[in-house]
């Protein structure tokens, strides 16, 4: 299968380090905790969104495309990392973003604006009910000016995305090996899917033997199932008839979005600060901070009980903590 992986462009700063976090783990007696910093994959490009759009950019580019266009929230990571890699591609971006034109413009929002991309703004029920027709209507009305538009899905979690987080198990099973350690489980925040398919992809493609587990920071585990599956049959259909992922392959620790998608609570932000008084390592209220929080609860209920090495993935996510800064002034 290895010799049919599809072509990519090299976007991100690879390998990201993988760091003991030594400190943390006096909390957990007897494991040992490990963190792998893929929010060191770029500077302001950075996060989990890069690996995926190595592969989906390098077929936007075989297209001919002059234009990027993808969706997401307001404050969205995958977005902000779609404007700053057009940029960096010669191509231009449009986002569809769900909400209004803020009056701040903080965070990634901010970003997208300095990377030049053309927004356009949509209501939570049409981005809920119609978010891929809308960002074909965008391509349609460029294609009537001449011009090349392509469409990139939210988080470009596709089957082609996927491959990003595939390729980050070759480069963890190397560095692994290389530091003499044998991870028993990996944990990533999960959002719209696609990286914790590629890590089931990637286990199934190097024979890793950690498990992989995804916390959900929206939606619930049946919706995550249903999601990941459809990736993987994708990846199936389109590049490796041969592959097949297993409904057990698909874990989920669900039961921790807490009051729900981008919204946080004082508990979690709790752990978020702790880890970085202890590690100095930011994680975000929305992804990587949620996920460590149920984590460690599930972890503390005696969940993982057995386990050696742990790693999780930071994902990345730091623009998107500055506009809670008013929660954060609350606990800090
Ligand atoms: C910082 C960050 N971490 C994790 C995720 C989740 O990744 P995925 O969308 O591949 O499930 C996202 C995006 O959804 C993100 O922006």
């Amino acid at each position: 299968m290895l010799s049919r992986l599809p072509a990519f462009t090299p976007l991100a700063n690879l390998p990201t380090p993988i760091q003991p976090l030594l400190k943390w783990q006096e909390k957990t007696a007897g494991v040992n905790w490990w963190i792998k910093r893929d929010d060191l994959t770029a500077n302001a490009a950075s996060g989990n969104k890069i690996r995926k759009l190595e592969y989906v950019a390098h077929a936007a580019l075989a297209r001919d495309a002059d234009v990027l266009i993808t969706c997401g929230g307001l404050q969205s990571n995958h977005a902000r990392t779609t404007a700053l890699v057009a940029a960096q591609l010669g191509l231009k971006s449009h986002l569809v973003l769900r909400g209004e034109m803020p009056a701040q413009w903080n965070g990634n929002f901010l970003l997208d604006k300095i990377a030049g991309a053309t927004i356009s703004f949509i209501t939570p029920e049409e981005y809920a009910a119609a978010n891929w027709q809308i960002m074909h209507t965008v391509a349609e009305s460029y294609a009537a000016k001449g011009i090349k538009a392509i469409v990139i899905p939210e988080g470009a979690s596709d089957a082609l995305g996927t491959f990003g987080y595939a390729k980050a198990v070759e480069e963890i099973i190397q560095q692994a090996q290389a530091m003499g350690v044998s991870f028993d489980a990996v944990f990533c925040a999960t959002g719209s899917g696609g990286t914790q398919a590629g890590l089931i992809l990637g286990k199934a493609l190097y024979g890793w033997n950690a498990t992989v587990y995804g916390i959900n920071i929206c939606d619930d585990e049946a919706y995550f199932q249903q999601k990941i599956r459809t990736i993987l049959d994708g990846v199936r259909a389109d590049y490796l008839p041969e592959f097949a992922a297993a409904r057990q392959d698909i874990r989920l620790l669900d039961g921790h979005i807490g009051d729900g998608y981008a919204k946080t609570r004082p508990e979690e932000l709790a752990t978020l600060i702790a880890f970085a008084r202890l590690e100095g390592i930011i994680l975000d209220p929305v992804y990587s901070g949620k996920a460590l929080h149920g984590l460690m609860k599930e972890f503390n209920k005696g969940r993982f009980a057995g386990l050696a090495n742990i790693l999780f993935l930071h994902t990345g996510g730091l623009f998107g903590l500055f506009p809670f800064e008013a929660q954060f002034q609350t606990v800090c």
